[in-house]
């Protein structure tokens, strides 16, 4: 059964329209608290967040001088050089941009000779921040949020992970070929994810509106990581009209925002 009762959905016109809501959403958040510890994602989705808090940062409504940052996830093998990796995704789509100080600035480490110390590093580097306040999510068509396939247990930490054949081909359009993609990455994990304060999920495009409905609407479930958002108690989803159109009960969300 859905928790639908405590889930906060935000439907907006198109694409351009739900990043500026996400972007507003964060810009008010590092207002109210300049020391706050977000935690960021890449992929397709937040290019339009992140161009947005540029803008706003460009017109001086924005500082990002005391916000720490720590992403989602990052490619074994790939350095923070390389063009493909997590790390330079963020340094050219934000970090590069702002005025947020690079040491605060955390991306797992995909070159780590040991994965599981890396991850046991990040996630005590995430405490020691005093834990996430406000975590930006995507979501794969499959369900996924970070790199957290389907079957990944509730409580999963920071580790490496297999990535899927589905995220392998949805990722390749990055990389000049399909042989090129990692096939492991490390990631944090579902449990801490759900350790943030606040948590929004963006998503966009008819590709991932079978996959935002069983989040919000199906069973908790493994087989749909994003299902475990459910129990977490302040999640926002901020979809455009393709991605929310296999709600059921799409005419009955208020929180329309076009
Ligand atoms: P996308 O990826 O933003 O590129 O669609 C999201 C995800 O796979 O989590």
């Amino acid at each position: 059964m859905s928790n639908r009762a405590n889930t906060n959905i935000v439907v907006c016109d198109d694409f351009d329209a739900a990043s500026r809501h996400v972007a507003s959403r964060i810009a008010n958040a590092i207002a109210t608290t300049p020391k706050i510890v977000l935690g960021l994602a890449t992929g397709s989705t937040p290019v339009g967040t992140y161009r947005e808090l540029v803008h706003l940062h460009h017109e001086g409504k924005l500082s990002f001088a005391n916000v720490t940052t720590f992403n989602l996830d990052e490619y074994i093998g790939l350095g923070p050089e390389h063009p493909q990796s997590f790390r330079s995704f963020m340094q050219q789509q934000l970090f590069d941009h702002v005025n947020v100080d690079a040491r605060r600035t955390h991306v797992p480490n995909g070159l780590a000779d040991n994965p599981a110390t890396e991850g046991k590093i990040y996630e005590d580097s995430i405490v020691a921040a005093g834990g996430i306040d406000l975590q930006l999510l995507g979501i794969g068509s499959n369900g996924h949020i970070a790199f957290n396939e389907p079957g990944s247990p509730r409580d999963s930490r920071t580790r490496a992970v297999d990535l899927t054949p589905s995220t392998v081909e949805a990722n390749s359009r990055f990389f000049d070929s399909i042989d090129d993609v990692p096939k492991l990455a490390i990631t944090m994990g579902i449990g801490t994810i759900m350790e943030a304060k606040q948590i929004i999920l963006m998503a966009c495009g008819q590709g991932k509106a079978e996959a935002v409905a069983r989040s919000i609407e199906g069973s908790v479930d493994e087989s749909i990581p994003a299902s475990h958002l459910q129990l977490h108690g302040d999640v926002t989803y901020v979809l455009d009209i393709q991605a929310a159109s296999k709600l059921s009960a799409i005419d009955t969300i208020v929180n329309r925002d076009v």
